[in-house]
């Protein structure tokens, strides 16, 4: 039927043009799918806005984790999807486990990371870091009734912590690499559950976390410790290294959300009070 043939001629003639407006823009992107692009030789159709992966660990509140309809929610989510809005970019969330999650960068599979992640020195050679958002400490966490009253008291302990967190990197360096002494978890949550079983003596982990966990159970068997010794740690956003048109975009992004009142407004709405003056979310 000709009708049919001159609509697949104009969608044909869209397509291509479509790829020559890519071609002459100079994007990555593929062209759209022909099916979505509009049938008229007269607008070309918008190349696709790109829509930027954000990886997140999800087992981890207050900051990410996944709610009863398996949605990662939590003030990065928040932070993240402000901070976009700001810079006028797309972003999608995809859960992914802690290990592993700094290589989903270098690989490619992910464009940025929003997951409580301590900006190191170390992990500052592997890639680059946004301005920070947060500030955060280790916090130890015991069962009520335990003799535990300081940080040096785990030095001959059981102690859970994730595996590869800045809690793991402050009890290795009190115990010693070689301890045998250090549970390391895939998740915090399953370390803090493992402290609840008496498999280990003390969890050591962000502070954030630990206590909305200890305020989460409902049995309040748990108890907190700060010790002084604990550097102060600030959270970043992560891009590949190397990605400076995307981390301009972020902190960009936040410092508008900074200026505006939009990140001291996410702050109040899961720590219940607006963040410190001079903090790093100020
Ligand atoms: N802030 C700690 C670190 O960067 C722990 C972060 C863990 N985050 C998570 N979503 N599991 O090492």
């Amino acid at each position: 039927m000709p009708s049919i043939t001159t609509r697949h001629f104009i969608q044909t003639a869209g397509t291509l043009l479509a790829g020559l407006v890519l071609v002459a823009c100079g994007k990555q992107e593929p062209p759209a799918p022909a099916a979505s692009a509009p049938a008229t030789a007269a607008s070309a159709p918008a190349p696709a806005a790109k829509v930027y992966v954000v990886g997140t660990d999800a087992a981890y509140a207050p900051f990410e984790s996944q709610n009863e309809k398996a949605e990662i929610v939590g003030f990065d989510i928040d932070v993240a999807k402000a901070v976009a809005q700001k810079a006028g970019i797309e972003v999608k969330f995809l859960n992914t486990p802690w290990e592993g999650i700094f290589n989903s960068l270098n690989q490619g599979d992910r464009d940025l990371l929003i997951s409580a992640i301590t900006i190191t020195p170390e992990r500052r050679q592997t890639m680059d870091f946004s301005t920070p958002y947060f500030d955060a400490q280790q916090l130890i966490a015991v069962m009520k009734d335990s003799k535990i009253a300081k940080f040096a008291d785990l030095k001959k302990l059981k102690v859970g912590v994730q595996n590869g967190t800045t809690g793991d990197e402050v009890i290795t360096k009190l115990q010693g690499k070689d301890s045998g002494n250090i549970k390391r978890f895939e998740s915090t949550p399953l370390a803090l559950k493992e402290l609840e079983g008496g498999g280990v003596d003390a969890v050591v982990a962000d502070n954030g976390v630990v206590v909305h966990y200890v305020n989460n159970n409902s049995d309040l068997k748990f108890k907190t410790i700060s010790d002084a010794s604990f550097a102060t740690e600030q959270y970043g956003l992560a891009v590949k290294k190397g990605n400076a048109e995307l981390l301009e975009k972020i902190n960009k992004g936040l410092v508008a959300v900074k200026a505006d009142g939009t990140y001291a407004q996410i702050y109040t709405k899961y720590f219940g009070a607006p963040p410190a003056p001079g903090a790093a979310a100020k």
